[in-house]
């Protein structure tokens, strides 16, 4: 299995471009089933999950290429296996996203359930209680989400119908929102998730000939069509891509000029970064970060977009390791996503943790050691503390790695970091 070898107490400093968001690329390439026509996509990161995303079209029917590095033409005119399998989506719980597409085109879809995983039990009731909303009928068997409309009077077409969500959910919201494109009649989402990567998602829909507005807000409203067209589509900038960059940066008191950004989906992150003593200058799509001095310990507390993202929550905290002062850091979305904290601890930082509650206190330095991704965002957050630490870590287990960051040992080497990968 891979590791990182990673030599710390170098400080970051460069130019890095940011790649194209996974949390975009995932919804917006599951789009495609929706339409007979082609979707044309640019600006794609080359990504583990985006791989596995590419699989599980192909092995429905679709017929997906690579028309250049960043950019893909899915084809879905002719689907004939309307089924994400196990295999598939153990590996990317956001294999869930084929779900509404392939009800509101086929009327028909069986999709494994996604199972546990490592940062908290993820259900999709959210995902069956909507579509049975819009008129599906869904059953689970031998694991597997059977889902079927049948009208009345014959026809497999949903109905638009108002939908509450009780938990903001983003891919809940998104497999809604697809699902409702071309439903019969007007669908209401009711506590909709407000993520960029939702309105992209409506923007991109709405390109294919969509009716969507009020992506963005909590209340989205969805005119069915009869069918959607083909389009182009280029994916926004990863905004937690580049958060993990700034905090790296920030964390090794370093200086970055981040180019290729959306600092608008960055204004939680930017705002603590702040308040720990960075300089930050924003123009266009450049961010410039230095840190002149060790970080003051920010405090944070994790809640739905335009709040401070889960996804942000494990690197801040290795931030936190390093800053001056106590800070307390409260994971509000998911029950279980305090893992790298143990790892830091093995680095030498001092954490208390309390349920859904971390109190950090900082010390001068963190000590290298030997630790072990155990998610996405926990492999970023250990790179950072690596980063930052005196002498050698090696990270175990960073396939987590691959699946959401782009070329990242390129990058950072770009900035000066010392790293390697090894087996
Ligand atoms: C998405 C992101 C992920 C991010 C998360 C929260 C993608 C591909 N992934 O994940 O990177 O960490 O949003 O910003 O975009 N819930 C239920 N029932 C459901 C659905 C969700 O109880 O049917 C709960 C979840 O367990 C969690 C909360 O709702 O506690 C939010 O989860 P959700 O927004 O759905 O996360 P994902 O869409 O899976």
């Amino acid at each position: 299995m891979d590791k990182l070898v990673i030599e710390g107490g170098t400080r970051l400093a460069g130019e890095v471009e940011v790649s194209g968001a996974k949390n975009s690329a995932l919804p917006v390439l599951c789009a495609a089933i929706l339409s007979a026509e082609p979707l044309t996509v640019t600006n794609v990161p080359r990504l583990q999950d985006v791989a596995t995303t590419a699989k599980l079209l192909t092995t429905m029917g679709a017929s997906v290429e690579r028309a250049a590095d960043h950019t893909m033409v899915l084809d879905c005119a002719r689907l004939d296996r309307l089924e994400a399998p196990y295999d598939l989506v153990r590996t990317m719980r956001a294999s869930i996203l084929v779900l509404g597409p392939m009800v509101a085109r086929f009327g028909r879809a069986r999709v494994s359930l996604p199972g546990g995983c490592a940062i908290g039990q993820r259900p999709v009731d959210l995902h069956i209680k909507g579509l049975q909303a819009l008129g599906a009928e869904i059953s689970i068997e031998h694991g597997y989400l059977e889902a079927r409309v049948e009208r009345p009077g014959g026809g497999t077409r949903l109905r638009g119908a108002p939908i509450f969500m009780d938990l903001v959910s983003v891919t809940g919201t998104e497999n809604l929102m697809m699902a409702a494109t071309l439903a019969e009649g007007t669908t209401v989402i009711q506590n909709a998730a407000r993520e960029p990567e939702v309105v992209e998602l409506a923007h991109c829909l709405n390109a294919m000939g969509a009716r969507i507005s009020g992506a963005g807000e909590s209340e989205v409203t969805i005119e069915g069509v009869e069918r959607l067209h083909r389009a182009d589509w280029r994916i926004m900038p990863d905004r937690i891509e580049a958060g993990t960059f700034l905090a790296a940066a920030a964390a090794t008191r370093g200086e970055l000029l981040m180019r290729g950004a959306n600092p608008s989906h960055l204004t939680a992150v930017l705002d603590k970064l702040r308040e720990a003593g960075a300089r930050i200058e924003v123009s266009g799509d450049t961010i410039a970060l230095s840190m002149p001095t060790r970080a003051r310990a920010v405090n944070l507390r994790t809640a739905p977009y335009p709040g401070f993202a889960t996804d942000m929550q494990a690197q801040l905290m290795a931030l936190d390791c390093v800053a001056e002062g106590t800070s307390t850091i409260v994971e509000t979305i998911f029950e279980n996503r305090f893992m790298h904290a143990l790892e830091m601890k093995r680095m030498g930082a001092q954490i208390e943790i309390d349920g859904n509650t971390a109190v950090v206190t900082g010390v001068p330095q963190l000590d290298g050691a030997a630790v072990m991704a155990t998610d996405l965002r926990a492999s970023a957050s250990l790179i950072i503390a690596a980063l930052a630490a005196r002498g050698e870590t090696v990270i175990d287990r960073i396939y987590h790695l691959d699946r959401g960051y782009e070329a990242i040992e390129r990058k950072l080497s770009g900035l000066g970091a010392k790293i390697r990968r090894t087996r």
